[in-house]
């Protein structure tokens, strides 16, 4: 099949959908300059695996060394602006005001793009938290003065005075419930899930298109590679994302 035809098909299913289920991974904000998580990173980290750094035990084990990675993960983040693919899903949820956007990133591009309602799956890096899990009123803290940076040292709770770390789940540790029931039930009631930019490996974000396939829905793949995800995908659009879905809008908007 021609690809403006799988293009056309995907818009079809979009325009049509009642319950219009996305989820995005690391690839969505490439076009922004944020490595995913599985390609190979250039200059100063160059030599981490980022498997091993997001880890409870890394942090243990080395509290300045995961730190650092996050801050400058942070200063990555903080520079980068949603691309097109960020700002056609903004644009998509405007058509589809049922659509759900479950991300397994981090960062907070889609709702920097006028994305709203979004489940994250695994956290934001804008925010910290006790790694003592003190619950210390407020438990969300954002790097100010009153915590002051000692050195290359992840800084002290101010409640219990153990360090603070990223907000965000790492390899080992279990999904926020609320978040992960939410994505469940919006895979299964999904009628069309857009399935962007993810390997499809890491569980239990993985399953998501698992089950919204298995409870019927049309599944569409937005990735320049083959993914796990692929073999359960009826259209598969290969490419990247900031190319792919400004096309999609320009064909629901001619559909
Ligand atoms: P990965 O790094 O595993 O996969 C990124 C996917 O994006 C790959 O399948 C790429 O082919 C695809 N990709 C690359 N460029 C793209 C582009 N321009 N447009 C669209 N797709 C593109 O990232 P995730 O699947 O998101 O979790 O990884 C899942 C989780 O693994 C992350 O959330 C993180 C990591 O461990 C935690 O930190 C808990």
């Amino acid at each position: 099949m021609a690809f403006s035809d799988l293009i056309q098909q995907a818009a079809a299913l979009c325009k049509s959908s009642c319950r219009l289920a996305v989820l995005t991974g690391a690839g969505v904000s490439k076009e922004s300059g944020i490595p995913t998580f599985r390609d190979a990173m250039d200059g100063l980290w160059a030599q981490y695996d980022p498997q091993e750094l997001a880890t409870l035990e890394a942090f243990r084990r080395n509290p300045s060394l995961v730190w650092n990675w996050y801050q400058f993960r942070r200063s990555v983040v903080q520079a980068a602006q949603p691309n097109a693919g960020h700002i056609a899903l903004a644009r998509l949820q405007q058509l589809c005001p049922h659509m759900q956007i479950i991300t397994q990133n981090v960062d907070n591009l889609h709702e920097r793009a006028g994305s709203t309602k979004v489940i994250r799956l695994h956290g934001s890096i804008a925010l910290n938290r006790c790694s003592g899990n003190c619950q210390g009123n407020p438990t969300h803290l954002t790097i100010d003065r009153a915590i002051p940076a000692t050195g290359d040292e992840p800084p002290a709770c101010p409640h219990c005075g153990k360090y603070i770390r990223p907000d965000v789940v790492w390899f080992g540790e279990v999904l926020p419930a609320k978040q992960i029931e939410h994505a469940k039930q919006l895979a299964r009631t999904a009628d069309v899930m857009l399935v962007i930019g993810t390997s499809g490996v890491v569980q239990p974000a993985a399953h998501m298109p698992v089950i919204a396939r298995s409870a019927g829905a049309k599944i569409i793949e937005v990735n320049p590679v083959k993914s796990e995800v692929t073999p359960l995908a009826h259209v598969w659009l290969q490419g990247p994302s900031a190319e792919i879905l400004p096309q999609i809008i320009e064909a629901i908007d001619n559909v």
